[in-house]
């Protein structure tokens, strides 16, 4: 009986206390990109994406049907930041919306993305945004979507001449894990960094926050836990989909800190300018 009191008392402070803490964490990959934003040194990145414009780039976005990939599109086409944007994909999506009316879209076999190489040509930043999930498609499935057809988009996109690389991964991705999803990613990462490109910057967030229509229950059910937690710690432990892609823009525009940029939870928020 006065266990249960107990528990019912300790385990939401304990809870609390741990939550506190990552939120006052501090990321080991504290890149001095996102410090001198902090400190203000570094120029708004409102003023810099004015200039980007000027610069006629150009870019294409994998996985634009995706949870990142979604509002990451629709942010680059309604700020105007690249003079042409590509959206390369499986299938064909109707849009009714004024913003899309000069998307191009390329549809590819990502089995056999060889063959698509000169979709890829000439195009200068790349966003690759494409994931799915154990539950979804399997193992072997999951393995095939968020390694080889990661890696190969980024190999075509290497030859293409993308300059810089950018990769939605995740929160503890690491090539040494025992577990599927986060060795998967971390191995990942690591093909790409091979590739050396003229920059490649990976973004680890946590638990994605949005609102999808086709989400599962089980799901559901864990997002609307996290919820709370997320207003009242926003980067403790999760990134809404727009943060991360407002993340990504500014970063596109910001000039590198070094040739392979690690950005964690924190850091995805700081660069946003969502968080001091
Ligand atoms: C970008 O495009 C605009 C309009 O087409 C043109 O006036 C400008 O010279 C271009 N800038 C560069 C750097 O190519
Ligand atoms: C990256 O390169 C290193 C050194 O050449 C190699 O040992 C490693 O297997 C490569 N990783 C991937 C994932 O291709
Ligand atoms: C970039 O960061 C600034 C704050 O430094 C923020 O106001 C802005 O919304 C961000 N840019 C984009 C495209 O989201």
């Amino acid at each position: 009986m006065t266990c249960g009191i107990w528990i019912a008392v300790c385990f939401p402070i304990a809870f609390a206390i741990i939550l506190q803490y990552l939120y006052n964490k501090e990321d080991q990959t504290s890149l001095s990109l996102v410090a001198r934003m902090a400190e203000g040194s570094e120029s708004n990145p409102d003023s810099r994406i004015e200039e980007y414009k000027k610069m006629n780039k150009s870019a294409f976005i994998l996985g634009y049907t995706g949870e990142v990939g979604k509002v990451l599109l629709e942010e680059v086409l309604k700020g105007g930041t690249f003079s042409r944007v590509v959206a390369i994909g499986r299938r064909k999506v109707e849009y009714k919306d004024e913003i899309y009316k000069n998307l191009e879209q390329e549809i590819v076999d990502f089995d056999k993305l060889e063959d698509h190489a000169k979709v890829f040509e000439g195009i200068d930043v790349g966003f690759c945004c494409l994931g799915t999930t154990r539950g979804k498609a399997g193992v072997e499935g999951f393995k095939r979507v968020d390694y080889d057809y990661v890696v190969n988009s980024g190999k075509m996109a290497k030859a293409g001449g993308c300059k810089h690389f950018h990769l939605v991964s995740s929160q503890g991705a690491d090539k040494n894990s025992f577990f599927l999803y986060p060795k998967t990613k971390g191995l990942a990462e690591e093909a790409l960094t091979n590739m050396s490109f003229d920059r490649l910057s990976i973004y680890r967030p946590g638990v994605l926050m949005c609102n999808r229509q086709e989400s599962r229950p089980g799901e559901a059910i864990f997002r609307a836990l996290v919820t709370p937690i997320h207003k009242a710690f926003p980067g403790a432990m999760s990134t809404s989909t727009l943060t991360a892609a407002k993340a990504m823009i500014n970063c596109t525009v910001l000039p590198k800190d070094k040739s392979v940029e690690i950005f964690e939870n924190k850091a995805i928020h700081r660069l946003a300018g969502e968080r001091k």
